[in-house]
């Protein structure tokens, strides 16, 4: 009688264990999609942030170093939000692409200075979300998604927040002064004219 009743503790334990580990997994996966479909969301939304300060540097006229490197980097945002679509996309995933909105106070940033604050908090944002989302790949198993963050888009992203880091940096060793920037901007100019 004891070792009947014991049989079947075992196998309700079991069965629960395996429910238990079957809707965990099932967690994870959900989890790993949300943050994928975000993280396509967060490049594609610091591209358009970039074009809008590129917009509004062009179309001030003064810093035009500044305006040619946001609408650079725009396109390198862009084309990293479409290197996760198309990764979905010969997987047959579907992503879910929802509306992009820039807020009245990101539009209305005027100044150099902080737009190149701004990058870089999209920069250390985007690259949390990278980070967490490379956390769910893993936990979750999914080897080609832990491989294509690792050998593809974390150095690319890394290499973006240094990037923005050293820019910001080198405007707080002087005091945000004008004239920096204005050597700022002509180093950016020079840069794109080396360009083939
Ligand atoms: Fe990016």
């Amino acid at each position: 009688m004891v070792s009947s009743s014991i049989l079947v503790s075992t196998i309700l334990l079991v069965f629960f264990s395996t429910t238990i580990l079957c809707s965990e997994q099932r967690n994870v996966t959900a989890l790993l999609h949300d943050c994928y479909e975000k993280q396509i969301q967060m490049e594609f939304f610091a591209s358009n942030v970039y074009l809008t300060f590129a917009h509004r540097l062009a179309y001030d006229g003064v810093y035009h170093g500044f305006a040619d490197f946001f609408f650079e980097s725009a396109e390198e945002e862009r084309e990293h939000g479409k290197k996760f679509l198309d990764f979905h996309n010969v997987r047959n995933h579907v992503s879910h692409l929802r509306d992009i909105t820039i807020s009245e106070e990101l539009s209305s940033i005027i100044t150099v200075n902080e737009m190149l604050r701004k990058a870089k908090t999209l920069e250390d944002d985007v690259f949390s979300n990278m980070r967490t989302l490379h956390g769910y790949a893993v936990e979750a198993g999914h080897s080609e998604t832990v491989h294509f963050i690792e050998k593809v888009t974390l150095e690319e992203q890394t290499i973006a927040v240094k990037q923005m880091h050293d820019l910001v940096k080198r405007l707080d060793h002087n005091n945000n002064s004008t004239i920096l920037l204005q050597m700022m901007d002509q180093d950016l100019r020079k840069k794109k004219v080396k360009q083939p």
